[in-house]
């Protein structure tokens, strides 16, 4: 069956470590046609808008992107366009699988943990204003439908997937209301499926438990804000950025990206290392429906891992980005 997924090579390392990615999956044998778009930065140049609607109408049309990570400027004008195409697109669930790799020297080898980040709200619904100067007002938005609505996806996946154990992530005791009302729906949705304990922990005791015993969790459901830096904090576990793969998951689409960002202090230098993309990539093939291809391309990396000759540079190796693809490729061919 043919395929067509919207390509976002994205900025900085994106364009390089999603031909790398591309050229991986297209080698595991299954019929994709590309359909590449531009957003941020370039999208701007061209289009005069880092959104255009012919990226979002793509995604919208063909229900699944692969997309490299795109930058985001620091300062006024430039808002994160990564979140406006959460927003657009109501892409809710944020899943983040961290698994430690065969030969990557990291504090937890046999970590298998999943986080699902809420997308769509908290502080990152961007509602700040100046309220006097000298005084900047940043709103954290929390509802009950969002917070039902994640909360529902990662008892689903669990059950789906055969995990453990959900754990909810927040501050509740501080903020009582927002954390408080994300707590509760988390509370009745577990309701619906008393096969799956839950359980939840305070997000600054959860960061040292899972830094100090990361084996005790399984799924992790968390708001924005939290979920992105726990995320990060995951990813230091099982040996750093380069590693941690991502899906956001909604309603009309799904797009499947790494958690790191853009690497502009090694861009242009071939070096990047794409496995979070391509994990990314292998997570999407399960998610069309071609497990076959993405359980090869899966084995093929890990045997490449397991031999340990070629390895980026973030990992301690030499090897450069197309050195790597080529090796998983040679995997694939035999
Ligand atoms: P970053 O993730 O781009 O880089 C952090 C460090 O990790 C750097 O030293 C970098 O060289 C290294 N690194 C990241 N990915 C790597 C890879 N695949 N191989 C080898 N080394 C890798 O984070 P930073 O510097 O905070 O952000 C840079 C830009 O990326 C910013 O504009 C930010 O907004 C954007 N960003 C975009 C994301 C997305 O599109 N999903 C996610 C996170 C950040």
């Amino acid at each position: 069956m043919k395929h067509t997924i919207t390509l976002i090579p994205g900025d900085g390392i994106g364009p390089e470590i999603v031909a790398a990615t591309v050229r991986i999956i297209e080698a595991s044998g299954i019929d994709i046609e590309w359909e590449t778009q531009i957003l941020g930065a370039q999208a701007l140049e061209k289009f005069g808008t880092t959104m255009p609607e012919s990226a979002t109408d793509s995604i919208k049309k063909n229900k699944v992107a692969l997309k490299g990570p795109l930058t985001t400027p620091i300062g006024k004008g430039f808002t994160s366009v990564n979140v406006g195409l959460r927003k657009t697109l109501d892409l809710y669930a944020n899943v983040r699988p961290i698994r430690a790799l065969p030969n990557i020297p990291c504090k937890y080898p046999n970590l298998d943990i999943v986080i699902v980040r809420e997308n769509t709200e908290d502080l990152y619904a961007g509602l700040e204003h100046v309220v006097i100067p000298g005084v900047v007002e940043s709103i954290k938005i929390i509802t009950a439908k969002a917070s039902t609505r994640i909360s529902r996806y990662a008892f689903e996946f669990a059950q789906r997937e055969g995990r453990k154990k959900v754990t909810a992530v927040h501050k509740a005791n501080i903020m009582k209301l927002s954390d408080g009302l994300f707590l509760q729906c988390f509370y009745d949705v577990a309701k619906e499926f008393p096969d799956i304990p839950a359980d939840d922990k305070i997000i600054d005791n959860c960061c040292m438990q899972l830094v100090m015993n990361p084996q005790q969790f399984d799924v992790m459901v968390m708001e924005n804000l939290y979920g992105d830096i726990v995320s990060d904090l995951c990813a230091g576990l099982i040996g750093g950025l380069g590693l941690a793969p991502g899906a956001n998951i909604g309603e009309i689409g799904a797009v499947f990206e790494a958690v790191h960002g853009s690497a502009p202090d090694i861009a242009g230098q071939g070096v990047a290392n794409p496995t979070a993309v391509l994990m990314s990539a292998i997570l999407m093939l399960k998610h069309i429906g071609e497990r076959d291809a993405a359980e090869r391309t899966e084995r093929a990396m890990l045997e490449v891992f397991a031999e340990g000759q070629t390895i980026t540079k973030d990992l301690g190796g030499t090897a450069k980005t197309a050195d790597f693809a080529n090796a998983i490729i040679d995997k694939l061919k035999k």
